[in-house]
């Protein structure tokens, strides 16, 4: 059997971790689309009670545990596609990813751990190309938006100086698994990608702004592990890639001045003991936001981009519901990959594998707006 016999565009696409707060609004989106779905994860018990809710369009239900090898590759070869919901990644990528690979089946992820993105690309990529499948890690809110939109702003300027992508949220409520990731993210250890090369970054604190589209402004910003210091290099020439995330998107305003300072402190203190007790402590809290307030979320995200002969541009996107935007992606990402006109392999970013302004215009019913702002770049 060929690959594209084993790959059917129509096809249903496999959810792992469908019982999660992000899995089941991916496997709703897909079935909004019309596609069916397969779920799985490790609780039979939470996929039969997620399948009698969702009813029609799911077309099976396959319990896998991570140690169980055979059974997710059964899992991951009942589908075109595969989307793993299921985090933090540190635990659940590797053998998740492996199973896909193994079946020939395109694969993508709700990640924002940096470290993880970091294994696709450099761990996963020559099996993932010996085996014809593409890869696709941080196909949600991170870092979809921010990676297409640093490719459309620098695209024209390349040879790139410097892109920098910054973000703004307000009112994000995070979800138990999103607080159980962030743990794994918050080391200290992050990614550079600095004079053309990607090197450890350690933990440098930073005394910046950047200067958002009105009614933002101009604000305080921190480093990002973020995923687009990965991904942009990989599909724009450019020297230096810098991520920054507002402070009054990680801490309250009255404390937000000093985060830029403390947050390499906090990723050392977070490798100690307090790391089992918030683990704990996130248990006790609720799933993630209700509905009303995920949909509530509004997200700004900046990109600008210096040419090397000194030419400066800028653009800026932005939207609503993180986690509603990340079934979306999820569900844009899996279509594309599914259509047998996607011949990619390996791993890799959004812009890498999609036509960059397409993805963003295919957002545009959810709420998502991309403009060019070169203002923003002065
Ligand atoms: N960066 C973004 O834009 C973005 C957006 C949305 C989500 N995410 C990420 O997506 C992940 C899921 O988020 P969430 O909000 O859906 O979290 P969640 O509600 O806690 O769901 C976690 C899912 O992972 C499964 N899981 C956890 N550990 C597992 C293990 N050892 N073996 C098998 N399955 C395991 C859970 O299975 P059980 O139900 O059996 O416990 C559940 O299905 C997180 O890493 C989060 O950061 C990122």
């Amino acid at each position: 059997m060929t690959l594209e016999e084993r790959r059917p565009a129509t096809g249903p696409v496999v959810v792992y971790g469908a019982t999660g707060y992000t899995g089941r609004l991916v496997a709703e989106e897909l079935l909004a689309r019309g596609r069916s779905v397969v779920l799985s994860g490790r609780s039979a018990e939470k996929l039969a009670a997620l399948a009698a809710r969702l009813g029609d369009g799911v077309e099976a239900v396959v319990p896998a545990a991570l140690d169980d090898p055979a059974a997710l590759r059964d899992a991951a070869g009942r589908g075109a596609v595969l989307a793993n919901c299921a985090g933090p990644f540190a635990w659940t990528g590797d053998a998740v990813l492996t199973a896909a690979t193994a079946a020939g089946t395109h694969y993508l992820d709700t990640t924002g751990e940096q470290d993880w993105m970091r294994r696709v690309f450099e761990h996963h990529d020559g099996a993932l190309r010996a085996a014809g499948v593409a890869a696709l890690p941080g196909m949600g809110f991170d870092y979809v938006p921010g990676d297409l939109l640093c490719h459309v702003v620098g695209r024209d300027l390349q040879p790139l100086r410097r892109i920098t992508v910054a973000y703004d949220t307000q009112d994000f409520g995070m979800t138990r698994g999103t607080m159980r990731s962030a743990l794994e993210m918050v080391h200290g250890r992050d990614v550079a990608y600095e004079g053309g090369r990607w090197r450890t970054g350690g933990a440098r604190p930073v005394r910046e702004h950047v200067r958002f589209p009105a009614p933002i402004g101009r604000r305080l910003v921190a480093r990002y592990p973020a995923g687009e210091i990965l991904t942009v290099p990989r599909h724009l020439q450019v020297r230096d890639v810098v991520a920054r995330l507002t402070a009054v998107s990680i801490a309250p305003r009255a404390v937000a001045p000093v985060v830029p300072a403390a947050t390499p402190l906090l990723g050392r203190v977070l490798q100690g003991p307090l790391k089992g007790v918030l683990d704990r402590a996130i248990d006790r809290l609720p799933e993630g936001p209700p509905e009303d307030a995920r949909r509530a979320v509004r997200w700004t995200i900046v990109a600008i981009a210096e040419g090397e002969d000194g030419q400066r541009a800028a653009g800026v996107v932005e939207g609503p519901d993180i986690y509603g935007l990340t079934a979306q992606t999820i569900a844009e990402g899996a279509e594309r990959l599914a259509d047998p006109g996607f011949t990619g392999a390996g791993a890799l970013g959004p812009a890498a594998a999609f036509d960059a302004a397409e993805v963003l215009d295919a957002l545009a019913p959810f709420g998502v707006r991309w403009r060019r702002d070169d203002a923003l770049a002065a």
